[in-house]
């Protein structure tokens, strides 16, 4: 299932033609109808046609897609305003992971939080197996903490915060995994957390599927604040593929990239020149293939240090 590619930078994906084309032409067909002038008449065509209610959609995306590029691109916007809207959303995601687990779908229907799982539970016993100083893993956005669950019990001598904003989350965690003495789940902004939990060289900044939902400006200055805190290694799993938006394979380097859009709400950041400029170096990168429905999907997983 996972598949490990050579790890060397830029790093860009290899497109299908097929799949680059068929993106093409969603997004050309979004474009145009989402131009004020197509208004009228793509509205009169999705009421009398059944058949052209895709067309709907794929407005609905390409608007949909825009309206993130602008909020990404926007400097101003506070962390508060990216991710999930509001508490209720982000337990209902907590939930929904759990009863893909319960139902054994972690690997099926197209999901792909078993290859994240399996990844996270690996590259962090990797740091920890190799760096015996290591005594602190801090998951921003443990969401059902699944994954911090296991990995506590197979570090005994290691300190886990499974860390959220809704205090929902930290509920359900503690009442599914229980009360362990090297496990703590923290409903917190992950600045705040960072702030009062500063390390000296000692601890692990995990994420996975998390900073994939905020802007760059916001995971650069937690990679910054993470340096400044003495968190010497930076773990992530995050999305990546063919942009909905440019129709084009994001590629990562060491240079200053924008951050775009991807798909479904994901977006992509060029996480190996933002870790760079923020003081750590990237000492594993490699690329997850899932069986998600879209074949462009992968993951890109690394371990920096500072
Ligand atoms: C998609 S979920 C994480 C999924 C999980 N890591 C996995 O791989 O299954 C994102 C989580 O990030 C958390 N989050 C987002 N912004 C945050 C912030 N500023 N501080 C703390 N947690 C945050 C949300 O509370 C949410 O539970």
């Amino acid at each position: 299932m996972e598949k490990s590619v050579d790890p060397v930078l830029p790093l860009k994906l290899r497109a299908d033609d097929r799949n680059l084309r068929s993106i093409a032409r969603r997004n050309t067909i979004g474009k145009i109808l989402s131009s004020s002038y197509s208004d009228a008449i793509s509205n009169l065509a999705f009421k009398v046609c059944d058949k052209v209610l895709t067309y709907r959609q794929m407005k609905d995306e390409y608007v949909e897609l825009s309206h993130q590029q602008q909020k990404l691109d926007n400097v101003d916007i506070t962390l508060e305003e990216t991710g999930y809207e509001g508490r209720g959303q982000e337990l209902a995601v907590a939930l929904s992971y759990r009863q893909e687990i319960e139902d054994d779908l972690q690997y099926k229907n197209g999901s792909f939080s078993g290859v994240l799982h399996d990844a996270q539970i690996r590259l962090i016993g990797q740091v920890i197996e190799n760096d015996t100083s290591i005594k602190t893993v801090v998951n921003f956005g443990a969401s059902y903490a699944y994954v911090d669950h296991i990995l506590a019990g197979l570090h005994a001598g290691v300190h886990f915060f499974g860390l959220d904003r809704s205090t929902a989350t930290k509920t359900l965690n503690e009442i599914s995994f229980g009360v362990h003495d090297n496990l703590t789940f923290t409903a917190d902004d992950v600045f705040e957390f960072l702030d009062k939990h500063p390390s000296q060289g000692s601890a692990i900044l995990l994420h996975s599927r998390t900073a994939t939902f905020i802007t760059r400006q916001h995971i650069t200055g937690l990679y910054e604040l993470a340096h400044r805190s003495g968190y010497k290694y930076i773990v992530g799993i995050e999305p990546f593929g063919i942009s909905r938006l440019t129709c084009e394979p994001y590629e990562f380097s060491l240079q200053d990239e924008r951050s775009v859009v991807y798909l479904g709400g994901f977006c992509i950041h060029n996480y190996p020149h933002l870790l760079k400029r923020s003081g750590y170096t990237i000492r594993h990168l490699e690329v997850l293939t899932t069986s998600n429905a879209d074949p462009d999907h992968r993951q890109l997983a690394f371990i920096a240090s500072a």
